[in-house]
């Protein structure tokens, strides 16, 4: 591995940093469009991004790399400008989205497995040629009655890692993402168990794909009681057991750990990080890698047009400034409240 991939991984770390997910496929930024009743082309879809990126101040203080969907990485913004090039003139770095989603696992009932290894060194070179310097593999893991399944848990991990080994290949950081849902009536106990699991799993992968762990960020769920359980644990629990399964499973040699925001409300996912960061000494970083938890703010403000612009580009700076303040374990409810 060269010393680059390590400088990367570092700076998509740096101190108060976290990274923005913008990389909604086609199917999902549709439905985010729809809760504010916009239609999803081409031109919406670079105007609300290119609004975000434009933000140049929460940029260069708090977002540390953007993930990018593959039309976005290609896409101008109003005036000819690459949208890749507006995010690193903001001191940022453009990241790209290489899955091609989680599709039925066969003969796995309620299980997923995340595809996309085919084709995937040239389409890493391309990437890399486009200006990408990280990429993000996204794994999901249900929980339910009888599942996940040894197969579904090996299924995801082998492609994770594989995908990982390829991205390094090529000069680009690997996000490695295993997803456990937070939907469902499970407890926080066995959120814990599942997820020590899956990282053990997807660990002992990346060893044996010969992955340099020094040039990876992981992207895990946090560890939290399922949304229909009837106990739902407070910020401190949270905070004291996903430290505790992420220092059981999760090497020294890696850099940071980027957390997904999953569907807990914006200031749960603040809360918990900045608990996390003020309450443990911790051998790695921990910090963000939000889609909703930073975007749902300014998106509703936007809803779609010009006049609100400013407005919707102040809550995502809000909201990129209250997770920079986590990421170092200084933010509190009252800095959300003076806002
Ligand atoms: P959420 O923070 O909305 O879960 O999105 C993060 C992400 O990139 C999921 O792959």
């Amino acid at each position: 591995m060269t010393d680059k991939l390590q400088d990367i991984a570092q700076a998509m770390v740096a101190q108060g940093k976290g990274i923005l997910a913008a990389d909604e496929s086609s199917g999902t930024i549709k439905k985010r469009f729809d809760t504010i009743g916009v239609d999803s082309t081409e031109d919406n879809r670079r105007d609300y991004r290119e609004m975000l990126f434009r933000c140049t101040d929460a940029m260069r203080d708090h977002i540390s790399g953007v993930i990018l969907f593959d039309e976005t990485l290609r896409q101008n913004g109003a005036d000819g400008t690459p949208l890749a090039e507006i995010i690193s003139a903001a001191g940022s770095i453009p990241g790209i989205k290489v899955d091609a989603g989680a599709k039925d696992l066969a003969g796995c009932p309620g299980e997923k497995v995340t595809e996309g290894l085919d084709g995937l060194r040239e389409r890493f070179r391309e990437y890399h040629a486009l200006g990408a310097r990280f990429a993000k593999w996204r794994a999901v893991i249900t929980i339910a009655d009888g599942i996940p399944s040894r197969t579904c848990i090996s299924a995801n991990a082998h492609a994770l890692a594989r995908y990982a080994a390829l991205s390094q290949e090529n000069g680009i950081v690997p996000i490695v993402e295993p997803e456990v849902l937070m939907d469902g009536p499970h407890t926080i106990e066995r959120c814990y168990e599942v997820t020590q699991e899956v990282l053990e799993t997807v660990y002992a992968d990346l060893y044996d794909q010969r992955v340099e762990l020094e040039g990876t960020i992981l992207k895990p769920n946090m560890i939290l009681s399922g949304t229909e359980c009837g106990r739902q644990a407070g910020v401190d629990e949270v905070a004291e057991r996903t430290v505790s399964v992420l220092k059981r499973c999760v090497p020294a040699a890696v850099p940071g750990i980027c957390f997904l925001s999953g569907g807990q409300s914006d200031e749960d996912a603040t809360a918990h990080l900045s608990a996390m960061n003020a309450m443990y000494d911790l051998p790695w970083r921990l910090s963000f890698s939000y889609g909703r938890a930073l975007q749902a703010a300014p998106l509703k403000a936007w809803q779609g047009k010009t006049e609100n612009v400013a407005s919707a580009q102040s809550a995502f700076a809000h909201r990129a400034r209250m997770n920079g303040l986590a990421a170092t374990g200084s933010w509190s409810a009252q800095l959300e409240q003076a806002a």
